[in-house]
């Protein structure tokens, strides 16, 4: 059987989502989805699709034969830590980590989340209309970061600028060469901005996530100062468009199905299970990849040692095997195993702290603004990487 100690080629994600037929930028990707969870694998090129959840799993839980080494492209010149990396180096990565996005951890982020929620809507709620897009879910997850790594208001176009210039190269026009060489030079610069900044916690050490890192630096002599960057650069990447794409889903669904949106405005207690199931139903990271260690078979298809596996997360997560009426938006579905997060070891480390986000801002929102809809004349369009509407505007009666 053939082995491969390497994958074959890096993955851009924007080329990854338009390769398999772009659902991340259909309106309604569900029924292209929701066909796709019968046929199972489907082979595209030297790679394989999954879609149902079954083979979802079977990928995602077989890490020693499914790999994510060094697999993900954004412009980094040291390893994605943990994202790019397998066990057994990743396990002490995420037993370090974990603690540190723990649901008790984001209990104590409650009041500062609330207040800047508040903070932004404060902005245009007497206006009667916004850009939901640039004038809240852009900002809101970044400023969220701010508070956690103990940086002041001041720094959000930095961090915003960070995200963009890795995550958001240029424009879909522009070569990939060209991209490229933007992600490369923000990624330089977000390494030396968080050696500073690391440095800075190191003389004057402070109650944030940082200086935590510093610490356990110094302390536990067990991470080096390029892994602590290497953390700060995913933790950038991973947690901040991650939660605007959510956030443009979200209320590009509620916008119009009012029906959905009164759910939420008569019973808040709702929230928590909304969020699950809006998550379940736009799966707003539309899919991951790994690369096969061995030739392996699934579902009939097989991938080649070297090559790609794609996990079509948006698929599996209407896969009638798992969930009941899976193409029906329902608040009250009583279980929700849903794959938004991810599954097996690399499932996302900041679950706890996305799912808290999100409430919080449909909470507040709602309760600030509970009758909106899009503003006249406005379309719902989607863009890649990741499943995201990039001007989402809004309107409502003041
Ligand atoms: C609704 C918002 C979010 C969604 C839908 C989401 C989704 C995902 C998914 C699907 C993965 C798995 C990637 C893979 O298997 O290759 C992942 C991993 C990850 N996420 Fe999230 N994420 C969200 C928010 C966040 C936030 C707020 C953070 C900040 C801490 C974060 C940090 C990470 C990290 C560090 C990983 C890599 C974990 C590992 O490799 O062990 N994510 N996320």
């Amino acid at each position: 059987m053939a082995q491969a100690d390497h994958p074959v080629t890096k993955v851009d994600f924007v080329n990854l989502v338009a390769s398999f037929g772009g659902t991340a930028t259909s309106t309604q990707p569900q029924p292209v989805n929701h066909a796709l969870v019968e046929r199972g694998a489907v082979r595209l090129g030297d790679a394989v699709l999954v879609n149902s959840r079954a083979l979802a799993d079977a990928t995602l839980r077989n890490r020693s034969l499914f790999s994510s080494e060094d697999l993900v492209e954004q412009g980094n010149t040291l390893p994605l830590i943990p994202l790019g990396i397998d066990p057994p180096d990743h396990t002490a990565y995420r037993r370090f980590l974990d603690p540190l996005f723990s649901p008790r951890r984001v209990d104590a982020l409650e009041a500062d989340i609330t207040a800047r929620v508040n903070r932004f809507v404060d902005t245009f709620v007497d206006r009667g209309s916004c850009d939901f897009t640039a004038e809240f879910a852009e900002l809101f997850p970044s400023s969220v970061f701010l508070g956690m790594l103990g940086l002041p208001w001041e720094e959000l176009g930095t961090l915003v600028g960070f995200r963009d210039g890795l995550l958001r190269p240029g424009d879909l026009a522009m070569r990939p060469e060209e991209r490229s060489a933007i992600q490369r030079d923000t990624a330089r610069q977000v390494y030396a901005y968080f050696d500073a900044v690391l440095d800075q916690r190191a003389a004057a050490p402070r109650d944030d996530l940082l200086s935590l890192f510093v610490s356990a630096q110094t302390a536990e002599g067990r991470f080096r100062r390029d892994e602590l960057l290497s953390i700060c650069f995913v933790l950038l990447t991973a947690g901040l468009d991650t939660v605007t794409d959510s956030l443009t889903c979200f209320f590009a669904f509620l916008a119009q199905h009012p029906g959905h949106r009164r759910r939420i405005v008569q019973d808040p207690d709702v929230i928590a299970n909304a969020v699950e199931e809006l998550l379940r139903w736009e799966t707003p990271v539309p899919s991951v990849v790994r690369w096969a260690r061995q030739d392996a078979a699934l579902g009939g298809e097989t991938v080649e040692a070297g090559h790609h596996v794609m996990v079509n997360l948006g698929a599996a997560n209407l896969d009638p095997a798992e969930f009941p009426d899976p193409l029906e938006v329902r608040f009250d579905r009583e279980v929700n195993r849903h794959l938004a997060f991810g599954g097996g070891v690399h499932r996302c480390l900041g679950s706890h702290l996305a799912r808290r986000e999100l409430r919080i801002a449909l909470r507040e929102w709602h309760r600030r603004i509970p009758e909106y809809t899009l503003s006249p004349g406005y379309e719902v369009s989607y863009l890649p990487p990741l499943r995201y509407v990039p001007d989402l505007r809004l309107s409502w009666a003041t």
